[in-house]
């Protein structure tokens, strides 16, 4: 098992919300910090308030959209004399808060898969042969239980409500991700796991939310950390694994 001191971790959409608070416990935690963001002020900005609380972090500027640029990554690492072992998948938009299926345009449903499903798809895509490589990887795909096909399909579920159709789509899809990754790297030591942080005060979880950005980043260091037995290919909530 690597020493968790060595270890380097990548956090996707790390400017603000409950990806800043990950990155930040995860340096707290001892782990070199790969913040990254879209917006390369707004990203460094946030970085240097983490590096003025004397936790170790670096910047990269990320956009998931950007397949050209994920795929140029192991490049610019390499550059950098970094490499990835472990990869939060936070970025995530929701466009579509209030809309109906019948309702939903193409558009919106392309920009929420763009983000939430085909940016996760390529970068783990990219980092795992290095994480095989090296025997090595933890993969945590920021989810939500508002793509539980099982509590969509409960009608009394709270979330079974049937707006924000894109959002769900892409986290559901984003849980198949992880099944099939997970499968994929389990004989390389690489743990890969779906969670909802639950209901969050961020910009996307606004400010009626009952959960601090602290509580909402919680079960992500845990799976970010999991030990060679832990488990994989698993969906949590509050470090308990809950229904697909
Ligand atoms: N808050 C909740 O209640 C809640 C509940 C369930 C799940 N989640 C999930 O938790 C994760 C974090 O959400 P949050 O509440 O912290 O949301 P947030 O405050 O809206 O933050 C979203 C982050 O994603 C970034 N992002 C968006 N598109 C991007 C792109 N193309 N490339 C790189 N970064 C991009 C944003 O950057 P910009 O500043 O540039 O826009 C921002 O840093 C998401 O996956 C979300 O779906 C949140």
């Amino acid at each position: 098992m690597k020493d968790q001191n060595s270890k380097i971790a990548l956090v996707t959409g790390s400017n603000r919300g409950i990806g800043k608070e990950i990155a930040k416990q995860l340096a707290m935690a001892g782990i070199k910090v790969i913040m990254s963001a879209r917006d390369r002020q707004k990203g460094e900005e946030t970085a240097l308030s983490l590096k003025n609380q004397g936790l170790e972090v670096d910047f990269m500027t990320l956009d998931v959209r950007d397949a050209a640029s994920i795929q140029k990554l192991p490049e610019e690492l390499k550059n950098r004399g970094l490499k990835v072992d472990i990869l939060i998948n936070n970025a995530a938009v929701l466009l579509d808060r209030t809309a109906r299926i019948d309702e939903l345009s193409l558009e919106d449903l392309e920009n929420t898969m763009a983000t939430n499903v085909y940016g996760p798809f390529l970068l783990t895509q990219t980092l795992l042969p290095y994480m095989k490589k090296q025997n090595y990887g933890r993969v945590v795909n920021i989810s939500s239980g508002m793509g539980s096909i099982t509590d969509m399909s409960d009608a009394k579920s709270p979330v079974s409500t049937y707006s924000s159709p894109a959002y769900r789509l892409s986290k559901a899809t984003l849980n198949v991700l992880t099944i099939l990754f997970a499968k994929e790297a389990s004989r390389h030591n690489i743990l890969i796991n779906s969670m909802c942080p639950g209901w969050v005060r961020t910009e996307m979880g606004g400010s009626n939310a009952p959960l601090s950005v602290e509580q909402g980043a919680e079960t992500a260091i845990w799976l970010a950390t999991l030990p060679e037995n832990g488990p994989t290919g698993g969906f949590f909530r509050n470090k308990k694994l809950i229904p697909w």
